[in-house]
């Protein structure tokens, strides 16, 4: 039996992970379970019995065996000097350390043998670049990929779970006419095309990139292990609770026909075709909610040759964060990886 800890286990993605643990039959020893000091007194279930939360102590973190970080970037970069003097396997969910060469960035389906080389440390990548990865992956297996252009929308559960609370409160006030929390842009009933803050490094000749529109194209060529992918990303937040979606152009290096696209989408493990428009079936981030399938439909073959078109959906609490690190820890510990639960 393995000795857990989380380390932000009342965020968003820490209580996904609990029920993904839980439903995984990961087999947990020792649990602890670690957050900020302002939820000292608080407690979490699982597998039927409560556990305290306790403030992050990074020493105690580094001395369990799996240390699931889902803490923020800053927080896991403070507690990383006593991960390295300690022995904890680690599986990541934050951006800290996802583009270091030396860190494997895993999507266990497409390049999960890469855990192996991570020393211990292992990153889950930004959950809309996992998603996308997931349909991805195959065409660049089957036909090469030269480019890939992508509109995201991004549930408000991708912000936290303060965000959530927020568009809990906006909502109420606009449908009750009540004044709303003071906000530069509010999420109820609205499409803010600006997630993660300005992106820093790029090229000032180029405009300004977001943080989260950065990470996608960065990620996602790592991932693919594709430097030269012409790829970028406009990532926009929407008044979904949960489950992104993305709008995704691709052009394939090959010109197979739609059916021969739509068959290699079809043999992934993890794609789940929902492409029969004039039925109405289609991908939505609410039929996508609570599954670990990535759900793809609207597949159309474009003008210029070799172009693609296609749209997807899938739960970035699940299989964006919480089920690939899940995964990963698996692989960590070279047990059976869980492909699907839900
Ligand atoms: N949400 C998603 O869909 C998603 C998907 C993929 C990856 N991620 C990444 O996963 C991480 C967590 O995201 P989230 O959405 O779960 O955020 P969240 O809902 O805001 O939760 C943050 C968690 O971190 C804890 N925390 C904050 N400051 C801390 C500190 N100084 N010491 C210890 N714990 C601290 C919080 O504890 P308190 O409750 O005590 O404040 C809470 O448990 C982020 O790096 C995010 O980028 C998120």
């Amino acid at each position: 039996m393995i000795d857990v800890a989380v380390v932000g286990a009342t965020g968003a993605v820490g209580k996904e992970l609990l029920t993904v643990l839980e439903q995984a039959r990961f087999p947990v020893g020792r649990l602890t379970l670690y957050a900020s000091e302002r939820s000292a007194g608080a407690t979490l279930c699982f597998r039927g019995g409560e556990h305290a939360v306790l403030p992050l102590d990074a020493a105690a973190a580094a001395a369990h065996d799996e240390v699931f970080l889902c803490a923020g970037a800053g927080v896991t970069r403070a507690v990383l000097p006593a991960l390295r003097r300690g022995r904890a396997r680690v599986s990541d969910n934050t951006s800290a350390l996802r583009l270091d060469p030396r860190v494997p960035l895993v999507v266990p389906e497409v390049n999960g043998a890469r855990v192996q080389e991570g020393r211990g440390h292992v990153c889950v990548p930004n959950c809309t670049a996992v998603l996308l990865c997931h349909a991805l992956a195959p065409l660049q297996r089957a036909f090469g990929l030269k480019s890939a252009w992508v509109a995201s929308y991004q549930a408000v559960s991708g912000a936290g779970r303060r965000e959530l609370e927020r568009l809990g409160a906006e909502l109420r006030a606009d449908l009750l006419g009540e004044a709303a929390p003071a906000a530069p842009h509010p999420l109820a009933f609205n499409a803010v095309p600006f997630i993660g803050g300005v992106a820093a490094a790029v090229d000032a000749a180029c405009g300004v990139f977001s943080g989260e529109e950065i990470k996608v194209a960065a990620e996602t060529r790592k991932i693919l292990e594709q430097p030269d992918l012409e790829m970028a990303a406009t990532c926009v937040r929407v008044p979904v609770l949960r489950a992104h979606s993305e709008a995704v152009f691709v052009e394939l290096k090959s010109r197979p026909a739609l059916e021969e696209v739509r068959a290699a989408l079809h043999a992934a493990p993890s794609v789940e075709l929902r492409d029969e428009p004039e039925k109405l079936v289609f991908p939505t981030p609410r039929a996508a909610s609570g599954g670990d399938g990535i759900h793809v439909g609207r597949l159309r073959r474009l003008e210029r040759p070799g172009s693609f078109a296609f749209f997807l959906a899938g739960d970035q609490l699940r299989k964006g964060a919480a089920l690939t690190a899940v995964q990963i820890a698996q692989l960590q510990w070279d047990l059976p990886v869980t492909l699907r639960i839900a």
